[in-house]
């Protein structure tokens, strides 16, 4: 250690200049950096505020580590950093939508994958709602583990309602659409109901002026019949004073009473007034369930006896009933339970009894033809019509049943659609179980079913609310 101290102390003080200098050119580079980053941040921050989008982005617990403008505005924050630390349930939406956003950060997070188009809505920091558009997608950091998660959306209020304006407008335009179909439906159905309407009344009118035509001539006779029984009783209380008062008659009168048979007139005699009598009671009859048939066209809802309804209707089917020359007579059995009168469309009703029996004779018919008269005889044609009162007396059934050939599984579920016949040209229209179907449900509140089995035969089943006919009168008049 030859050096002298103050030397030593020379090359010090030089070392230590040398020092400060790159200490202080170390301050000046560092003071540089600062302002390049700050200069950047700057730049980055005036860009993420010039996008149209918000721009957020997170940690992995959720909290908010930036922004920029677009969100804050939407968050109800002054300055976009105050957002720092700050996490959903700080924010003004409701606690749905923090919850909402936070599984889907998870979500995004675990998976991995960035998940683009959410469509969403929210409350902005006006307390307004208005539609988002999401952009989501994992942060990671320099050795690729995801460290949080960036966000962007852009409010697409205007075009979402704009979607959903045309949305509704669709919607009403297809509810139109269909109100129009209905409303064609039910035009095409009142037509029909016109039409049939128009033969029914057609028929009642007939039938009506058979009945008052009928009526006249049988009180002329039942009025009379009983005086005759009188007047002969009579002559023969005279005959037997004559007898009595001449015990020898001369042999010309004699001779004449044995020739007359007087003894076997005067037993027959009484006889054959009373069933005269019997006959004109029904004629009076059958003029009755004429007339209670062509009361059709009853436009309001009465008391309506369902058992006079079928029988006036059978007794108008008569004709169809009765022996021809493919088949005897159409055995009918009747089943009636104790019914309580109904209220309903009396006209109406009778024309469903008519379409379902004619529909029964029609088919009866028309495999009759395929069978020989022998065999009809001993297998018998049958319709069974049974009525009972159902569902702790709040309803009425009647089953109109026969043993024809039943319908096809092709033709079942089409029976009840307008034009549906299976009939040849001129025989059948399609209307008969459209229009049953129509009256028993729209105008009754019922139901009409029916069960087939192939060549076993069908049945249709008409259940009628006792009280339940449809107050307002039909909406076409017949
Ligand atoms: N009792 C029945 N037995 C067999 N088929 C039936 C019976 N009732 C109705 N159908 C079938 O339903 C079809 C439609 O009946 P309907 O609407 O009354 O029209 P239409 O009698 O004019 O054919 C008939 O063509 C027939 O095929
Ligand atoms: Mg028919």
């Amino acid at each position: 250690m030859d050096q002298s101290l103050p030397s030593t102390l020379e090359n010090c003080h030089a070392e230590l200049i040398a020092l400060r200098q790159i200490h202080q050119q170390e301050l000046e580079r560092r003071q540089e950096v600062e302002d390049e980053l700050r200069r950047s941040q700057q730049l980055l921050q005036l860009i993420m505020d010039t996008l149209p989008e918000a721009i957020f982005w997170k940690d992995r617990d959720g909290r908010y580590l930036g922004c920029n403008r677009n969100f804050a505005d939407d968050a109800g924050l002054k300055n976009p950093a105050d957002i720092l630390g700050q996490d959903d349930y700080d924010m003004p939406w409701t606690k749905e939508e923090a919850d909402f956003y936070r599984s889907c950060d998870r979500r995004v997070m675990d998976s991995n994958q960035p998940e683009f188009g959410i469509v969403e809505p929210q409350l902005n920091g006006d307390g307004e709602k208005i539609w988002l558009e999401t952009n989501k997608a994992p942060l990671h950091n320099g050795e690729g583990h995801v460290i949080g998660i960036l966000g962007t959306y852009q409010d697409i209020t205007q075009r979402r309602e704009a979607e959903i304006k045309l949305q509704e407008l669709n919607q009403k335009l297809q509810r139109q659409a269909g109100e129009l179909n209905s409303a064609m439906e039910e035009l095409q159905r009142s037509q029909l109901q016109m039409i049939q309407n128009e033969k029914m009344s057609a028929l009642g009118n007939l039938v009506a002026g058979v009945a008052h035509e009928i009526n006249n001539p049988v009180t002329f006779l039942s009025g009379n019949l009983h005086p005759a029984q009188e007047y002969v009783r009579d002559l023969f209380k005279v005959l037997d004073l004559y007898q009595g008062a001449l015990p020898e008659l001369p042999p010309a009168i004699e001779e004449e009473m044995e020739d007359l048979e007087l003894d076997f007139i005067r037993e027959d005699l009484p006889k054959m007034l009373t069933s005269m009598g019997e006959g004109i009671r029904r004629v009076r009859d059958i003029s009755v369930s004429l007339r209670t048939f062509s009361r059709a066209d009853t436009a309001s809802s009465t008391l309506f006896n369902v058992h006079e309804g079928l029988d006036s209707t059978l007794l108008i089917l008569k004709h169809r009933i009765k022996v021809n020359d493919q088949r005897p007579p159409i055995q009918i059995e009747k089943q009636y339970g104790e019914l309580p009168e109904i209220n309903g469309f009396l006209g109406k009703l009778n024309q469903v009894f008519m379409n379902l029996l004619s529909n029964a004779i029609d088919a009866l018919d028309e495999v009759s033809q395929k069978r020989s008269f022998q065999d009809c005889l001993e297998n018998p044609n049958r319709i069974t019509i049974t009525t009972a009162l159902d569902q702790g007396a709040e309803e009425v059934r009647i089953v109109i049943a026969d043993n024809g050939p039943g319908i096809s599984e092709g033709a079942r579920e089409k029976i009840f659609e307008q034009y549906f016949t299976t009939k040849d040209v001129g025989k059948g229209t399609g209307l008969g179980l459209a229009i049953s179907q129509q009256i028993v449900t729209q105008d009754h509140k019922g139901t009409l079913d029916f069960k087939s089995q192939l060549n076993e035969g069908s049945e249709f089943i008409i259940t009628l609310p006792v009280k339940g006919a449809n107050p307002m009168p039909p909406k076409v008049a017949s």
